[in-house]
């Protein structure tokens, strides 16, 4: 039976997205051999939403096991907009149903994290066949242990932590490196663990500047006259945590100091007197190529996928609960968090190692 598949990449990239796509497009092919047509869709949900799409064939598929970014593109297209006819009078979900029709498409595979499983939700309740892939640096998707591109970023934010030990060691200096995670922790608790963070400061456990800067002092008082604060970029303290984010963005600003983690800088150079330092690695979090546990996990969810492409089993994601690949629907996942839980088992490790999480 001959079958035929689109696939796309939305929202922020991370390394592991080919690997996925080659694991999809190879299994694929091997199930389903020459009746199989895989079209990419550029940029995500915008080209599906501006018919902007080209045929793919089997060697595009091959080389790209260790390449970063996407092969395909991305864009963010947020979920809140796509209901919403804009100026340009484009109405999205009406042109996403078209350009599926059109491509003659048996199904899609959309690729992303939260908001792209909102959109794959929508589009699956409007009638098309969707398959869903986590991935994020966050590793924020509801009802998977982990998303791909995660454990690489870990590893990333890891040797930043390293290589910032030394220069703080040797400067005495207090460093409070940034690490990327909008809305939840989970990057900065494990890269805050791995590179042996002093203290680790996450958007779920809201911090008190005085019980970070006492930390600071207690280390000091042993005679570590340098630490290195791992924040995650959501990061809130005590007072900002009763606010709504509009409110706490509209304090902020009013204030200049526009990040937590600039905050917390500024603050702790004023309350302990230590030199402080900023260190942003930003995005450097989300490129490049993805590592061997990254490789694995991809390759693995791509095959599922294909398995579920040949059952035809629509309206679900890819998902991985201990050590086993498998799926939840679409519309369990969308609109749902992944917190990390106040009591989670890497947290009380931390604790019973004298990590401060700032509380
Ligand atoms: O969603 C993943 C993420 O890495 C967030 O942690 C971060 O806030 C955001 O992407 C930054 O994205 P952008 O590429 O739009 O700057």
């Amino acid at each position: 039976m001959k079958r035929r598949i689109g696939i796309l990449t939305s929202g922020g990239d991370c390394p592991g997205l080919n690997a996925t796509i080659r694991g999809v497009a190879k299994a694929c092919y091997q199930l389903m051999g020459d009746e199989l047509e895989i079209v990419g869709i550029v940029d995500g949900y915008h080209g599906l939403i501006h018919g902007e799409y080209h045929e793919m064939k089997p060697s595009d598929f091959s080389g790209i096991l260790t390449l970063g970014g996407t092969i395909l593109g991305t864009s963010r297209t947020p979920y809140k907009q796509m209901q919403v006819v804009g100026e340009d009078n484009i109405d999205k979900v009406a042109n996403m149903k078209a350009n599926y029709k059109k491509m003659k498409l048996d199904c899609l595979l959309t690729l992303g994290g939260n908001g792209t499983h909102k959109t794959a939700n929508l589009l699956s309740q409007e009638g098309l066949n969707v398959i869903g892939l986590p991935k994020t640096i966050d590793n924020d998707i509801w009802g998977t242990d982990f998303t791909f591109g995660f454990h690489t970023a870990v590893d990333i934010g890891t040797e930043v932590l390293d290589r910032i030990h030394t220069t703080a060691s040797s400067h005495k200096r207090v460093m409070v490196v940034e690490i990327m995670g909008n809305k939840v922790g989970w990057l900065t608790l494990y890269t805050g663990i791995a590179g042996g963070a002093d203290i680790i400061i996450i958007p779920e456990i809201p911090y008190d500047i005085e019980a970070v800067a006492k930390a600071v002092e207690r280390r000091s008082k042993k005679g570590k006259g340098f630490s290195v604060i791992a924040v995650a970029e959501g990061a809130m303290d005590k007072e900002e945590a009763k606010l709504k984010k509009k409110e706490r963005t509209r304090l902020r600003a009013q204030t200049g100091v526009t990040t937590a983690t600039a905050r917390i800088a500024k603050e702790l150079a004023d309350l302990t007197g230590h030199d402080t330092r900023v260190v942003l690695p930003g995005h450097i979090l989300r490129g490049g190529s993805p590592s061997a546990y990254d490789r694995v996990l991809a390759t693995q969810f791509g095959v599922y996928a294909a398995k579920l492409v040949e059952q035809q089993r629509y309206g679900v994601t890819v998902a991985l609960a201990g050590n086993t690949v498998t799926c939840n629907l679409l519309s369990d996942v969308a609109g749902k968090a992944k917190p990390v839980p106040t009591d989670a088992t890497l947290i009380k490790v931390g604790r019973n190692m004298g990590i401060s999480f700032g509380d």
